[in-house]
């Protein structure tokens, strides 16, 4: 009779659903217990309680989930100490402990609520949050004796707090879960910390992995540009509590923070009823989000190669002076040029930049930047200020300055958003920049005045031009406005270049790589390969190249022509062995041409763009 056990099985599982099916409530009382095969759903059908088994475990746990995304776990009460057996029930005793227990009555996990209440209800709630309160208690009080938005997992709902109460000493945090089939604590954590002004880390252990900037009073600085009309990132900042939250624009629009086991945060939303989630932002970015990827005083920057470099007024250690242990560290920037506090120093302006981490640092939010820049120029050791405060508008008021080394320090990306701040420099780097200034200025002049008699030159010499066609009335010879610079097919230059491969690539940024290449003429390449998101028309793309063609220069690296195939596009030079790397990545363009950008009505400034 081997079919019984099956049948007695499959009986149960179908009396079970259908005991599922009739329960619905959103309470638990003492009489009332979640048994497994059982849910509580949230008054407006948002979120469900229950218990499950993530991904290829066969042990169970109780979970809230999306009710129209039962995949998207988004708490789990039990993640240290799985039921073991399909038996589990989630009960309230009578002190108000929400407890679950397994088929012999063992507890496997308890709420542990602070205090004893008369008529103890646990309620999921429409916001996702499972709370405990008195009967008696009016449901919209915020008195709960114990609520789930308290112990988060790996996601941050609306409404939920990451971050401290100051009165008790708690900190509300996300972990990662172990892998998909276990929830228990991974090694990543997402937490604020709030020496200062609050900052969100990433964190391995204790070790910093990810930085945001500090909080400037709209946004995290350096944290990734959202257009959004999904949800308002909220910091909140009393003598209690110091947390970040978000809540939601448009309530037909679902919005989560996760803190994946990769040890990404995500930042998912899902617009329709079923369509599934997207991802619209994640953390980190590229690599220079990584923690202090260029060490004390360095700048990271995306769009140059090698990304790193000393901040003005330090130098480098010679790579060959740094031994093993320090190569990665931190020392590769820590020579001032010019020793601390000789005559002429001053600040310079850095702007667009993700804000040093607070480690020896002093804050007054009443200052203003000119009083900011006045205190940090008395005291020898501070190395740069900033404002704090961007809310305000203008400069942003509060001053926020740094002692000693400057570590984590990025520049924008196109997507993030930075902030200026002012770096302590010799005498020498402050003539430097007022002479370049000083150059510029000229140039931009000259540029004007040139432009200005090319005006004249030009209109004359259509009028001249016009006349004497009218003169001739002879038909032109119409030749073809010129692609000077000629497309080259795929095939050509996947052969010059063994169809891409990698050991023939001599650079790469965010802009997308180059390679090195031979025509089948014997002339040597460089080939720009765009990065495929660049996001460009073939049209804007081709103009683009004819203008580039038309700027070059005879001293400039040649442009030969481009390529387009399907969304690839690139750019295609002569090589010249002698040059360096920056020379084909960045050099192409010299500053001087985005000058015309005053005075073109062409946008030069996008070959820039596409060149970058
Ligand atoms: C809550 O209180 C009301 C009246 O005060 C009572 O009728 C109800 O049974 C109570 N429910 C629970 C679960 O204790
Ligand atoms: C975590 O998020 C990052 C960024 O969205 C993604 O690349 C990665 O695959 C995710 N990892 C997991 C395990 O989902
Ligand atoms: C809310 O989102 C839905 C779905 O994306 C959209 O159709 C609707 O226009 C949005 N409402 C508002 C007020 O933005
Ligand atoms: C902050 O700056 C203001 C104005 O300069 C000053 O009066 C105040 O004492 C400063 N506070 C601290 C804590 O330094
Ligand atoms: C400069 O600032 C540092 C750090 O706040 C402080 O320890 C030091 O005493 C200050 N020096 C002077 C001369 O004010
Ligand atoms: C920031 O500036 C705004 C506007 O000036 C002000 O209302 C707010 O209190 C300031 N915040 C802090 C923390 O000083």
């Amino acid at each position: 009779m081997e079919s019984l056990p099956f049948f007695i099985f499959f009986s149960t599982l179908f009396i079970q659903s259908l005991h599922f099916l009739s329960f619905s409530a959103d309470i638990i009382t003492p009489d009332l217990p979640v048994k497994d095969g059982q849910t509580l759903i949230s008054v407006s059908q948002s979120f469900e309680l229950g218990f499950f088994s993530p991904g290829t475990s066969k042990y169970r746990y109780v979970g809230i989930w999306y009710k129209k995304s039962p995949e998207t776990v988004v708490w789990v009460a039990n993640r240290n100490n799985p039921l073991t057996d399909h038996f589990g029930v989630l009960t309230i005793d009578n002190r108000g402990n929400l407890v679950l227990l397994d088929q012999i009555k063992n507890i496997i996990w308890s709420s542990k609520s602070s205090s004893i209440i008369a008529g103890p209800v646990a309620q999921l709630l429409d916001s996702g949050n499972l709370v405990v309160r008195d009967n008696g208690s009016s449901r919209n009080t915020e008195s709960y004796r114990w609520q789930s938005f308290d112990q988060p997992s790996d996601t941050l709902l609306p409404g939920m707090k990451l971050g401290w109460n100051l009165k008790t000493g708690q900190e509300r945090y996300l972990y990662t879960w172990r892998s998909i089939s276990d929830p228990s604590p991974g090694d990543f954590t997402y937490r604020l910390d709030i020496h200062g002004l609050p900052q969100l880390f990433i964190v391995v252990g204790s070790v910093k992995k990810v930085r945001s900037g500090p909080w400037n009073g709209i946004f995290f600085g350096g944290t990734p540009k959202v257009h959004n009309s999904v949800f308002e990132p909220i910091l909140v900042r009393n003598e209690d509590e110091i947390y970040y939250t978000y809540r939601l624009l448009n309530n037909s629009v679902c919005s989560r923070l996760t803190l994946n086991q990769s040890g990404a945060v995500e930042r998912l939303v899902m617009y329709g009823q079923n369509s599934g989630w997207t991802t619209i932002y994640s953390v980190p970015v590229d690599t220079c989000e990584n923690y202090g990827q260029c060490g004390a005083n360095g700048i990271c920057r995306t769009r140059t190669s090698p990304i790193c470099e000393c901040l003005k007024g330090f130098k480098s250690i010679p790579e060959e002076e740094l031994d093993i242990q320090n190569f990665y560290g931190s020392r590769k920037c820590e020579t001032r040029l010019t020793l601390d506090c000789q005559s002429g120093e001053g600040f310079l302006k850095l702007p667009g930049v993700k804000l040093p981490d607070l480690l020896e640092f002093r804050l007054n939010e009443s200052m203003n930047l000119k009083e900011c820049e006045a205190e940090c120029f008395k005291n020898c050791s501070c190395s740069a200020f900033a404002t704090t405060n961007l809310s305000g508008g203008g400069d942003g008021s509060g001053c926020l300055m740094w002692f000693g080394n400057l570590i984590d320090i990025r520049e924008q990306s196109g997507s993030t958003i930075g902030q200026d701040i002012h770096i302590r420099v010799p005498a020498s780097e402050l003539e430097m920049a007022r002479s370049s200034k000083r150059k510029k200025m000229l140039k931009t002049a000259l540029v004007a005045s040139m432009s200005a008699l090319l005006g004249i030159f030009v209109s004359g010499l259509v009028l001249c031009i016009s006349w004497r066609k009218i003169k001739r009335k002879v038909g032109m010879d119409r030749r073809k406005e010129g692609m000077e610079a000629p497309l080259f097919d795929l095939d050509t230059i996947a052969t010059a270049t063994n169809n891409f491969a990698p050991d023939s690539i001599i650079g790469a940024g965010g802009f997308g790589s180059v390679y090195k290449g031979k025509l089948l003429t014997g002339q040597e390449i460089a080939v720009k390969k765009l990065s495929m998101n660049s996001g460009q028309g073939v049209e804007e793309f081709r103009n683009e190249v004819v203008l580039i063609a038309k700027l070059q220069h005879r001293n400039l690296v040649g442009l030969l022509g481009s390529c387009i195939h399907r969304e690839e596009r690139m750019l295609i030079y002569e090589y010249m062995p002698n040059k360096s790397l920056d020379y084909f990545i960045f050099g192409l363009i010299p500053l001087t041409h985005c000058l015309f950008c005053h005075i073109s009505s062409l946008s030069i400034c996008n070959v820039l763009h596409v060149l970058n």
